[in-house]
């Protein structure tokens, strides 16, 4: 499989993150899904903006291709980076000319120059406050001027299922460690609006589609809600 790995750079940090998504992706997660809405207006707002289309593009936390090939189905130059080789496997076997776009490394690791826009979909809350923020800076100084990042993340308005405990609380948003079902063993953030919108302002971005929320309910009437924000930021031109 001629995907790009430099596990040299899957820190302590991600370990943990990686194994949870290898094994998901092996045991069929995703398997089948359609993209996410969020991906169509990706699409539709980089159409909207013809030079940073057609510029180079890095999708954090590309999973098993769900979204991401959608988006590089689009024609668009698009780097697709996770932690999960077993993700990218599935992906590269799919679509093996897409193979040398794919790169397992950590996101907060990761060092390959600047791009035109910076899509995370479901990633930028893995880890603690701390480490969710970290992201949002790193997304930051890697976008050129006028740049956009797309970020869809966990809200804190979300009945969280499966076994777990809050390890912290901040600013509204909390971080839980699951303690059962398949993420057990993982932190994992879930932002408050506030939160959200310091995490971009903090980066030197400016938010130019305010958070949007969209509540999911869970499958197979099981109990409870699931709700993401959906936003998208600018680095000043
Ligand atoms: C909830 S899945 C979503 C996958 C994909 N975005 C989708 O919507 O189908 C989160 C993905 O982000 C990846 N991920 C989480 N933190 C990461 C990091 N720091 N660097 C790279 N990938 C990361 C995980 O390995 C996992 O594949």
């Amino acid at each position: 499989m001629d995907v790009n790995v430099t596990e040299k750079f899957i820190t302590d940090g991600a370990r943990m993150i990686a194994d949870v998504w290898d094994k998901e992706y092996r045991g069929g997660r995703y398997a089948g899904e359609s993209p996410v809405g969020f991906a169509g207006e990706v699409l539709a707002e980089l159409a909207r903006r013809p030079e940073i289309q057609h510029s180079r593009g890095l999708y954090v936390g590309c999973g098993n291709g769900r979204n991401y090939l959608k988006l590089a189905g689009a024609d668009l130059d698009v780097i697709g980076l996770d932690v999960s080789a077993a993700g990218l496997e599935q992906i590269a076997s799919k679509e093996p000319s897409l193979a040398h776009k794919l790169v397992q490394c950590d996101f907060l690791n990761y060092d390959n120059g600047m791009f035109g826009y910076i899509v995370a979909i479901q990633s930028f809350q893995h880890g603690d406050a701390a480490r969710t923020a970290e992201y949002f800076r790193r997304a930051a100084a890697m976008l050129d001027a006028g740049g956009l990042l797309f970020v869809r993340v966990n809200a804190a308005d979300t009945d969280v299922g499966h076994p777990h405990r809050i390890t912290e609380r901040s600013g509204g948003g909390f971080t839980v460690l699951y303690e059962g079902g398949p993420k057990s063993g993982l932190h994992v953030h879930f932002f408050s609006r506030g939160e959200l919108e310091a995490a971009v302002t903090g980066s030197g971005l400016r938010m130019t589609r305010p958070p949007r929320m969209v509540t999911t309910k869970r499958p197979g009437g099981a109990p409870g809600s699931w709700s993401q924000w959906e936003m998208v930021a600018a680095r000043e031109g």
